[in-house]
């Protein structure tokens, strides 16, 4: 697929779809006037009949224009014009763009107007274009015959000025994509998704990308003594594994990165039995492991001066006679004693074991992606990510890379009162707290496993997936936090 920018005025570019990125703010003065010259003036005819208002995702498809080299024009709205940022930019060019696409082979253009160039630079708007070229067609329809959207065949972004444009194409080409990896992963079913299987798709990613990958099997995570780990992975007949993927994009002197992500590939809540309506998203339970597999795709196709690890754990937390039951004591790899309250609590107890492997391994700073609590969801709703940090430097640097990014981010308290709510009577804590505050103890849970080392828990619970489908994107797997985290490495 080919992916540009071009100088050539939008309406003499032909393709199948003309995109026309139009604010409230437009009286079509500037960039825009020329197409709409070409069209007759269709456009500012239907805003003043109030057939089009410019508002947010709001889409105007002009079928079989004449006038213009394009077929078909969609005309999209940015909403206020003092408003717009680059999640609006996004969210403008995705939802055009994915109109477009319902056809197979289609190309495209586009042109946004240029009120928003005093408050974006050209390179937000190519990367976030060929960003939306690449992911947007992506929807969660993996298993059918036919498929809603299909990827663009050409994709023309029209610039007055298009030096410098090349990388950040490029770079928004790499993030679309790992993006796709981890929408991927997550929609696919559980049986099809386990941690053989999510394994062996790490394994390929980490061949494509030129990355170090160790698979851990169940009888190494056995010699490490990852009791708590192994605890919830006893319940089901797919045997657990750990990925580690390195990537060394600086010296070996410089210190290394690890993120840890969550791979629960079923959460049937084990004998803590979830309701039906609680566990038929659950195969999304691995949106952590996923995303961390994304951010380290992007990061090495983006060839980022930085050295980065990535673990993966990789569990089904599922019933069996051999499951592990409420008042069980496990191990974990640090010596802790956990009492098990509730089987559901299980992926801070995959995560206390991989926490301290990363940690031994020689991580500088842990930043840890987790589905980890439905009270965070409660706390600050769907499209919110938790930020729990023992580290005010780690997680600022993730607040100043979601500036740019447009991703919502939150810092939660962890003050030391939380800490006696975990305290067991037979053990030295118990994997659960009260009904309130969930979240936050969830993550005092996990800071027992990291020691002083910086470190970040993001809880996704929320954002890592949509319950239903919008103009700019599907129900499904979001890949959230990865434009994020990126982020991060590129400002190093
Ligand atoms: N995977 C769930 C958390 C979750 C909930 C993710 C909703 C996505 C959407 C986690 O393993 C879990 O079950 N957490 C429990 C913790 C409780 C038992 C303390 C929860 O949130 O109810
Ligand atoms: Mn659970
Ligand atoms: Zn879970």
């Amino acid at each position: 697929m080919a992916i540009k920018a071009s100088l050539t005025p939008a309406h003499e570019v032909e393709a199948d779809w003309l995109v026309v990125l139009v604010s409230d703010a437009s009286d079509l003065k500037g960039n825009t006037r020329q197409v709409d010259e070409a069209l007759g003036g269709m456009i500012r005819a239907a805003m003043k009949r109030g057939d089009f208002e410019s508002k947010s995702q709001e889409v105007l498809p002009l079928y079989q224009t004449a006038g213009v080299a394009a077929t078909n024009v969609a005309v999209v709205g940015l909403g206020p014009a003092e408003a717009i940022d680059v999640r609006g930019l996004r969210l403008s060019m995705l939802t055009g763009l994915r109109f477009c696409c319902t056809n197979i082979d289609q190309s495209v253009a586009m042109i946004v107007d240029d009120t928003v160039s005093s408050r974006l630079s050209v390179s937000q708007l190519a990367e976030t274009f060929s960003d939306s070229v690449v992911s947007g067609p992506t929807d969660s329809d993996v298993y059918k015959a036919e498929f809603k959207r299909h990827p663009f065949i050409e994709a023309t972004l029209c610039l007055a000025d298009i030096a410098d444009t090349e990388q950040a194409l490029d770079a928004g080409a790499i993030l679309g994509s790992a993006c796709n990896v981890v929408k991927d992963l997550v929609n696919r079913t559980a049986n099809d998704i386990f941690p053989q299987t999510f394994a062996a798709c790490a394994a390929e990613i980490a061949e494509d990308c030129e990355l170090e990958c160790v698979i851990l099997d169940e009888t190494h995570l056995a010699a490490e003594k990852m009791g708590a780990l192994l605890a919830v992975a006893r319940g089901s007949e797919k045997p657990p594994r750990i990925v580690k993927l390195t990537y060394r994009g600086a010296g070996s002197d410089a210190q290394t990165v690890a993120l840890v992500g969550k791979g629960v590939t079923f959460d049937s809540g084990g004998y803590s039995i979830k309701p039906t309506d609680s566990m038929i998203s659950m195969k999304a339970d691995m949106a952590g492991a996923a995303t961390a597999l994304g951010v380290i795709s992007a990061v090495a196709s983006l060839k980022l001066p930085v050295n980065l690890s990535v673990y993966l754990g990789l569990v089904e937390n599922m019933i069996s006679g051999s499951a592990y039951r409420l008042g069980d004591v496990v191990t974990a790899r640090n010596g802790t004693t956990i009492e098990i309250h509730n089987t559901d609590a299980e992926g801070r107890l995959v995560l206390a074991d991989v926490l301290s492997y990363a940690i031994d391994d020689g991580a500088a700073a842990v930043i840890d992606l987790a589905t980890l609590t439905g009270a965070c969801v409660v706390a600050l709703g769907e499209e919110v990510t938790g930020i729990f940090a023992n580290s005010d430097e780690l997680s600022d640097r993730i607040t100043g890379a979601a500036s740019s990014t447009g991703e919502f981010f939150w810092s939660m308290p962890m003050h030391p009162h939380f800490e006696p709510l975990l305290k067991s009577d037979v053990a030295d804590c118990k994997n659960v707290g009260p009904r309130w505050g969930g979240a936050v103890t969830a993550a005092k849970f996990l800071e027992k496993f990291v020691g002083d080392t910086p470190w970040v828990h993001l809880d996704i619970a929320g954002p890592s997936w949509a319950d239903s489908a919008t103009a700019w994107q599907d129900a499904g797997g979001t890949a959230s936090c990865v434009r994020t985290l990126v982020e991060v490495f590129r400002r190093e």
